[in-house]
């Protein structure tokens, strides 16, 4: 098989009493050391417990001078021109950043700025979004592109409530244009952010829930550097992705907010965040039928409504043919003379469903059915798009 694949702590007494006594050594300062950042004092002196504000007040600078020394070097950040930040942070949203970048760089180079990306043809726009999945996101970024040439000659507005009235662009995407291609103080809080706030407060909250992010988004507006924002904002990301990791153990030892952290300091990193479990994904079997008659092979469109809606795709049907019932389904498609052997099973992972696949190379001598039309390799694989679901047999697909 292949696989692919994506209530508040309250602080007592006691904890009180431990943070005043606590050394620098014991807050994590010590293990971070002075390479990280050695202008942070130990958080619990004097006024006892801290607010959440007060704790993520003294976050932004070991983060930043953190930052400014372990930061990435990534394509996105060289030129960071408010259409750059939105491509990048649209596709960020679902794949992860090694894997966007060669897409972002071809988008780019086909379609460099807004105006390109208003005019371009839908099937183009799909076949450059091939294997990123969520294909919405990208019609969003063309209906964006296209509002944004009606109304602003061609650019996004420097404008937090003004980015939020384009299609796709939600409060994460405006506050990341915001602030990292304008300047303008206002949060971008994704799951990495979500993650790296939950253990620094201990909270646990479900980060799952949109009344959490409202929270920690109204938190960090009031504590966020008016004058890095967008630093601030990506530092938070970067150590979300890179540091204060989720599944495994994060490298607290390397985080230059160890020193503030409930969730390292009461040893609860493995059980926070705090997220409600996912309701089972549907399980539906298919049958993929990579058909060929000639030097073509059958596609055919998806329906414009639902799953994968308008893109590309090998004939399948519901559930797992055996041979017999595969020459039946070719005999109703009206093909009589033709061979097949079976292909790897695989399986596709989507938001609420999982496809698990049976497959089949059929080879039909002669062609006497209308039911598909055949392309040559080379035009499928440069024209159309054909989602990751199908991944294992377009693979089959270049080899044969
Ligand atoms: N993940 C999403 N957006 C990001 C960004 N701008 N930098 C690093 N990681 C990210």
């Amino acid at each position: 098989m292949t696989k692919r694949q994506d209530s508040e702590m309250e602080e007592n007494q006691n904890s009180d009493m431990t943070e005043k006594k606590m050394t620098a050594a014991e807050s994590g300062l010590e293990q971070s050391g002075m390479e990280l950042y050695s202008g942070m004092k130990p958080v619990e002196g004097e006024g006892g417990s801290l607010t959440e504000e007060e704790r993520l007040k003294l976050l932004a600078d070991p983060l930043l001078f953190w930052y400014d020394r372990n930061k990435r070097d990534l394509p996105w950040r060289k030129e960071p021109t408010p259409y750059h930040v939105w491509l990048s942070e649209i596709m960020l949203q679902q794949t992860r950043v090694e894997a966007v970048i060669p897409y972002y760089n071809r988008f780019l180079e086909r379609l460099p700025d807004i105006p390109a990306l208003a005019q371009v043809e839908e099937e183009e726009l799909m076949k450059l979004w091939q294997g990123l999945g969520y294909y919405n996101r990208a019609r969003n970024l063309k209906a964006a592109a296209e509002q944004a040439v009606m109304q602003y000659g061609g650019n996004l507005p420097a404008d937090y409530a003004g980015l939020l009235k384009f299609p796709g662009i939600g409060s994460y995407t405006a506050g990341a244009i915001a602030s990292i291609a304008f300047g303008i103080p206002r949060p971008a809080v994704d799951g990495n952010v979500l993650r790296v706030a939950a253990r620094i407060l201990a909270s646990e909250e479900d980060i799952g829930q949109a009344k959490t992010k409202k929270k920690m988004e109204e938190l960090f507006l009031t504590v966020m550097p008016q004058d890095r924002p967008g630093d601030f904002n990506q530092a938070l990301m970067e150590l979300g992705a890179t540091v204060c990791i989720p599944n495994g153990t994060p490298h607290c030892e390397a985080c230059p907010a160890s020193g503030i952290c409930l969730a390292y300091r009461k040893g609860k990193t493995d059980s926070i965040p705090c997220k409600a479990p996912k309701k089972p994904r549907r399980i539906e079997e298919r049958t993929v039928l990579l058909i060929r008659w000639e030097d073509g092979y059958a596609i055919r469109k998806r329906p414009s409504t639902g799953l994968l809606a308008n893109l590309y795709e090998f004939p399948n049907v519901e559930g797992t043919l055996n041979g017999e019932q595969l020459a039946q389904y070719l005999i109703e498609a009206g093909e009589n003379s033709f061979s097949a052997e079976p292909l790897p099973p695989s399986r596709h992972i989507f938001t609420h469903v999982e496809w698990r696949m049976t497959a089949y190379y059929v080879t039909l001598r002669k062609k006497k059915g209308e039911q598909f039309r055949y392309y040559k390799k080379e035009d499928i694989l440069e024209n159309y798009a054909i989602p990751s679901a199908f991944s294992t047999y377009l693979e089959i697909l270049k080899k044969r």
